[in-house]
């Protein structure tokens, strides 16, 4: 692949004012749960992302310190290099309120909030959550949230965990969002049960997370027998997707997999990381993968930068597919996308 191709295959338009790395870096590492971040650490590592060309942060208001974080990085990187290179950072950020009756005056004041926390006018995308589909006010959320749209305060409304049932209420009900951002990995792959035909027809893009559960789809676990212990799983999101494979089909298809991962990353001179990733990247309606980042503790943007420099074939999706076909059935156990969270 020449240098152009690898350019232009880094990048994904959201919307005509809005286009995004397609390697996102997720924040939710800096809430706690995930080692100690060092906030003076955490903003320098920022800035070797952003020179490294990871532009695109992923955050959340209930993410500890990320939306702090992103306004102390880009008021250095001000200081730096000058107002206009604050252009490239696309700021993807969310919005989980409590399910409880939701007012103009709610969602304007906890907008405003993101907006002075991440130091800007208006949100590049901001990503609604909703806890219950019981209680039907993420209807009006939404309309007030589109409302907060049309005063440019929000450019873009993305939606995060909802299932295709409430996506196609929403369009339904005329109110218009660009993304959803779910769970989806090799491991996981509910979203191509009903929801990535529904965003095909509707335009809708995915931006998936949980793509290297957590680090364990990585050479630190091929073939170790023994299942990590719960001291080895050091992380909340290591423990969060090692249930995921539990429920998938275990430990020791989980090594098949790997395994196999592994032989066509040789064939690539990339790593297993790299492959899950392409993976994901390569399938309809993906816009991104978002790659949590541990700021200040490790770092891996060398080696995700391989991810633009090569592709899949068929006979490496066979070999993948043929390791999926003996798991379990995720989307019968749990359910649609965003399940797992009601
Ligand atoms: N909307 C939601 O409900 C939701 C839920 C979960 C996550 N997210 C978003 O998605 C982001 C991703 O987080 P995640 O928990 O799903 O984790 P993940 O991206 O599956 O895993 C991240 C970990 O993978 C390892 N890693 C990254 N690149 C690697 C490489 N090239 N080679 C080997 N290992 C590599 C690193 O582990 P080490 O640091 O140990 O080296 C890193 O901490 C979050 O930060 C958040 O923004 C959203």
């Amino acid at each position: 692949m020449n240098n152009n191709t690898n350019e232009k295959n880094r990048h994904y338009q959201l919307a005509s004012d809005l286009t995004i790395h397609r390697i996102v870096n997720g924040m939710w590492q800096v809430a706690g749960g995930h080692g100690y971040i060092d906030h003076e650490l955490a903003i320098e590592d920022m800035m070797k992302y952003h020179e490294a060309s990871f532009t695109s942060w992923d955050m959340a208001d209930i993410y500890g310190p990320a939306e702090d974080l992103i306004g102390q990085f880009r008021r250095r990187l001000c200081e730096i290099k000058g107002k206009a290179e604050l252009d490239r950072i696309q700021a993807l950020t969310k919005w989980v309120p409590q399910p409880e009756k939701i007012t103009y005056p709610i969602v304007k004041e906890k907008i405003q909030k993101s907006l002075n926390r991440m130091g800007v006018d208006s949100l590049d995308l901001l990503q609604f959550h909703w806890w219950d589909y019981n209680n039907p006010y993420y209807i009006d959320a939404l309309k007030y949230l589109s409302s907060l749209r049309d005063e440019g305060i929000i450019k873009h409304i993305g939606l995060t965990n909802f299932d295709t049932d409430r996506m196609r209420l929403i369009v339904d009900s005329g109110l218009e969002f660009v993304t959803n951002q779910i769970q989806y990995s090799i491991i996981d792959r509910r979203p191509e049960v009903k929801m990535m035909s529904f965003c095909k027809e509707h335009n809708i893009k995915l931006l998936a997370y949980g793509s290297l559960c957590g680090g364990l789809i990585s050479e630190r676990y091929l073939r170790r027998t023994q299942q990590p212990s719960a001291t080895d799983l050091d992380t909340l999101s290591l423990r969060k997707y090692k249930k995921m494979i539990d429920m998938w089909g275990g430990w020791s298809l989980f090594q098949e997999l790997l395994s196999t991962l592994d032989e066509i990353a040789q064939k690539y001179n990339v790593n297993i990381a790299n492959v899950a990733t392409r993976y994901i990247l390569e399938k309809p309606a993906v816009a991104g993968v978002i790659v949590g980042v541990r700021l200040g503790i490790s770092e891996h943007r060398n080696s995700n930068a391989q991810v633009f420099n090569f592709s899949l074939d068929k006979s490496d999706y066979d070999a993948i597919d043929t390791v999926h076909t003996k798991s379990n059935n995720l989307f019968d156990m749990v359910g649609d996308c965003g399940d797992e969270y009601r």
